[in-house]
């Protein structure tokens, strides 16, 4: 979608539609205002007759406004006045984005990121509608005869803006939301591809492609026989039942200053999850595609810093591989020794990805970091802990876990701390081993990050975000999210890009 500001009268637009806001209960917005005017009060009346009462998440689609140049008038509620935020901001923006993609209108004309928020300025309310609108009008058609919209669906937004100064503000916060969307989307299109098309070396060609795209970005893939060299064995025990070779994918983003320590993000690439010989249940597995959501966030915020070009230096690296059994696999008993030197006992394969998790994190020593923060679908003890509202937060430290809470909380893309101590660490106990790969039912969530945080005792700043209940939909409306990308963006933008 291409975004643009306007700070002409909406009304006089000619467009397919104008979106303007309704407060509840029926108060009008600044650009409903200006539309009631242009028509006579046929707004008013509307609101009047009982149609719309401006609750959040409901919208009219209006018809031959008179005084208006636009073909369609569609109002979306704002819910209370008082209540109005930048999350209220960007649910209106996707209720008017879900309302439009039925089809129709092509070009529209926002008013909702002229309404005033407090504490906010008009770049932030551009950036929170224009990332809202991106997001809520993806669609993943690849596979597909026809596209979902026959091309019907909305390809032009125009942000109206009270003033000529309002208008460079809008402008700047388009621009960054734009590259911030275009991170999301390849997040979100790199996971909705099956997972017989994105492989761990498919992951590892797209890799490259962004190495090709833009210059400042630097691709490097190790694999099987470089991995085995540098004795990887947790990468190499998950992927010994798979025909499909394991990768460990490093992309290097080096638009900083040279003497800047990096941030370095790991991401769980794993392309397919069985279980391996701890076999899942049938239910549902197809949504372990998903279960390199971390990978591909890493990826998205790979290309939103390019498309950005942020003077910052960031770091992505990506084990991928597929999680499978076979009469070559992993078994429940097995130790395995990994990149770091400790000794594992498996005592479940479906565990896998802390292991693979755990050697890219080791490997990642080399660059130096500043802060290391890896994202995973890690534990469906996550999606019982706090649902798909929150991924789950754990570092044990305190200023970078609310860093993240904040970025999390501004970006609308929100994490939740749990504890990391080490009270924990018992469960991981091995009679065989240094430690075991699973640490029982009890804080499943909680003892998968213990477990990492065996092999991230050297860095100072180090994070851990459970995405399992965040990164897809399932059901219905099965889609990747393109979640942690904006917190990450947020997160980075606030604290590695320098003089910003
Ligand atoms: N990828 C899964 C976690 C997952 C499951 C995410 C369902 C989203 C939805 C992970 O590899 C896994 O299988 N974890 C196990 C760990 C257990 C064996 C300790 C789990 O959560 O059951
Ligand atoms: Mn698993
Ligand atoms: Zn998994």
């Amino acid at each position: 979608m291409e975004f643009s500001v306007t700070s002409s009268n909406p009304a006089n637009r000619k467009t397919d539609a104008v979106i303007v806001g309704i407060f509840d209960k029926r108060k009008l917005t600044p650009a409903a205002q200006t539309i009631d005017e242009a028509s006579d009060g046929h707004l008013r009346s509307i609101l009047a007759s009982g149609d719309l009462d401006g609750k959040s998440g409901s919208s009219l689609l209006l018809h031959g406004v008179p005084g208006v140049k636009a073909k369609r008038v569609l109002l979306v509620g704002c819910g209370k006045r008082a209540e109005f935020d930048l999350r209220a901001l960007r649910r209106a923006s996707e209720t008017a984005a879900k309302a439009l993609k039925r089809g129709g209108s092509a070009r529209a004309v926002s008013g909702l990121a002229g309404i005033e928020v407090k504490g906010t300025g008009v770049r932030e309310r551009a950036r929170a509608v224009v990332e809202a609108m991106a997001a809520a009008s993806y669609r993943f058609d690849d596979y597909r005869s026809e596209s979902s919209d026959n091309g019907k669906g909305l390809s032009q937004l125009e942000l109206a803006v009270a003033t000529r100064r309002d208008s460079d503000e809008a402008q700047a916060g388009i621009d960054e939301a734009s590259g911030i969307a275009a991170g999301v989307q390849l997040a979100r299109d790199l996971a909705n591809h099956p997972a017989n098309v994105c492989t761990p070396g498919y992951l590892a060609e797209q890799a490259r492609a962004l190495a090709k795209e833009f210059k400042h970005i630097k691709t490097t893939v190790l694999d099987r026989d470089a991995l085995e060299e540098h004795g990887m064995g947790g990468m190499l025990a998950v992927s010994r039942g798979s025909r499909q070779g394991a990768h460990l994918i490093t992309m290097e983003y080096r638009g900083g200053s040279k003497d800047a320590k990096p941030l370095v993000l790991v991401g769980k690439g794993v392309t397919f999850d069985t279980g391996g010989i701890s076999i899942k249940p049938a239910q549902t597995m197809d949504e372990m595609k998903y279960d390199m959501g971390g990978a591909a966030s890493v990826f998205g915020v790979m290309r939103a810093c390019a498309e950005l070009g942020l003077k910052a230096n960031v770091i992505g690296v990506v084990p991928t591989v597929e999680n499978m059994p076979d009469g070559d696999a992993y078994r429940p008993g097995d130790i395995i020794t990994m990149l770091s030197g400790q000794t594992v006992e498996v005592l479940n394969t479906d565990a896998e990805g802390r292991l693979i998790l755990a050697d890219a994190l080791t490997y990642s020593k080399k660059f130096e970091p500043d802060t290391v923060i890896d994202m995973a679908t890690l534990t469906g003890a996550c999606i019982i802990a706090l649902g798909a509202h929150a991924s789950a937060l754990l570092t044990k430290n305190d200023t970078l876990a609310r860093q993240l809470q904040a970025a999390g909380d501004s970006s609308g893309d929100r994490c939740w701390r749990l504890p990391l101590w080490d009270d924990y660490q018992e469960q991981l106990k091995s009679p065989f081993a240094d430690f075991a790969n699973v640490g029982g039912r009890a804080a499943g969530t909680i003892t998968a990050a213990c477990f990492l945080a065996r092999f991230t005792k050297d860095y100072k700043r180090w994070a851990h975000l459970d995405i399992a209940g965040t990164a897809w939909i399932s059901g219905n409306e099965k889609c990747a999210t393109g979640r942690p990308v904006p917190l990450l963006m947020q997160y980075l933008l606030e604290h590695h890009v320098e003089n910003r």
